[in-house]
């Protein structure tokens, strides 16, 4: 299986194989980032974006193909991001995807690339269903029951920021530059996290949804009433903030893993972690312990496989390839594509 992904900024491509008992492995994952050109921009441009894929995705293909062995018409299907994401990135991964299809003779499959980081950890660990996925990276932070292929359920979402998001914007704000969430947790390594009690927004409510936004204007507020900041005011800040966030991370995938228990008695509890926020040690070390405590195992597939990659996209076609599904070359990029839409569940050709 061939797999596009550009939906973001990186240019992606991979080969993947998934054999008969539905075991996956990577032949070659080739992932080449933009961090260069949006840096002077402090966050992604998407017209940068979109030019960028259009320059480099077809050398990126053919180097997944040099790195895996094969000719690019050995393959058995092409996989495609055709959404969520930036529309230009999206329309010239998809675009390509269809036309190496139709040369090739190939069936296409437009993969959701909230699918491809749920079903990441099948091909990693071969994780059973059901599973708790929390996604954490620039553009999500929800959790999504995953009951099988193509069958999703959202518990909680984010009203406003993605937790990334908030992580680049305290780092622009800090002036620790782009992307700000490893920069943040570097920094906030020599700082004191409880030097500023921030707010935890929304964290008193039931519901398992997020809230960023508050707590970056918060976090705002204080740099600017500390001004001129010196080096240990930004560490400091910079670590109250992720206690801030490990604390709510941690608050609500506890309540998620008792909402999983509830609905799956007896089943083991599982929680798998995805996007690029799991990087984040902190994050991670507050998600063990409540993984510890809840009975639950924690499955964090290496980072790279974590953060928007081919490989991904690849595996997610071939689970969907495996179970017959086929798309048309007349399927349209979706700017936006909830993941528990019903046209998600796997429509076979033919039957
Ligand atoms: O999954 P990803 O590579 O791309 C998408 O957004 O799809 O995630 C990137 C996000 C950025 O917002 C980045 O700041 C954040 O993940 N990130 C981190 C860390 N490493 C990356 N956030 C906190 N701590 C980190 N170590
Ligand atoms: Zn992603």
């Amino acid at each position: 299986m061939l797999g596009i992904e550009t939906s973001c900024d990186e240019t992606a491509a991979a080969i993947v194989v998934r054999d008969q008992s539905g075991r996956g492995s990577i032949r070659s994952n080739v992932v080449r980032s933009q961090l260069d050109e949006h840096a002077a921009f402090g966050g992604v441009v998407p017209e940068l974006a979109a030019r960028a894929h259009v320059t480099y995705l077809d050398h990126i293909i053919a180097q997944a193909c040099r790195e895996a062995g094969i000719a690019l018409a050995d393959v058995d299907a092409v996989t495609a991001t055709a959404g969520p994401g930036l529309i230009g990135g999206v329309l010239v991964g998809l675009t390509t995807a269809k036309a190496v299809a139709a040369a090739l003779n190939k069936p296409l499959i437009a993969v959701n690339h909230l699918e491809g980081h749920a079903l990441t950890a099948r091909l990693t660990d071969q994780v059973p269903f059901p599973y708790l996925m929390l996604l954490v990276s620039g553009g999500h932070s929800q959790f999504v029951l995953v009951r099988g292929v193509g069958d999703y359920e959202r518990w909680g979402t984010t009203i406003d920021d993605a937790l990334g998001e908030a992580f680049d914007k305290v780092a622009k704000l800090l002036s620790l530059g782009h992307p700000g969430g490893p920069a943040v947790e570097h920094i906030a390594k020599g700082g004191d996290p409880k030097r500023f009690r921030f707010p935890r927004p929304l964290l008193r409510e039931a519901r398992l949804d997020f809230s960023f936004s508050g707590l970056k204007t918060a976090v705002r507020l204080q740099a600017e009433a500390l001004a001129p900041l010196g080096d240990q005011d930004v560490a400091d800040i910079a670590a109250s903030f992720q206690a801030a966030v490990a604390e709510i991370i941690a608050v609500r995938s506890r309540q998620a893993l008792e909402q999983f228990a509830g609905l799956f008695p007896g089943e083991p509890i599982r929680l798998v972690v995805a996007g690029g926020v799991a990087a984040n040690r902190t994050i991670a070390a507050a998600l063990e312990h409540v993984c510890a405590e809840s009975d639950a195992s924690l499955v964090v597939p290496p980072i790279a496989l974590c953060t928007d990659n081919g490989a991904m996209i690849a595996w997610a076609g071939a689970e969907r390839f495996a179970l017959g599904a086929k798309d048309g070359l007349d399927f349209t990029a979706r700017p936006r594509w909830p993941l528990d839409l019903d046209d998600m569940k796997v429509a076979t050709h033919g039957s």
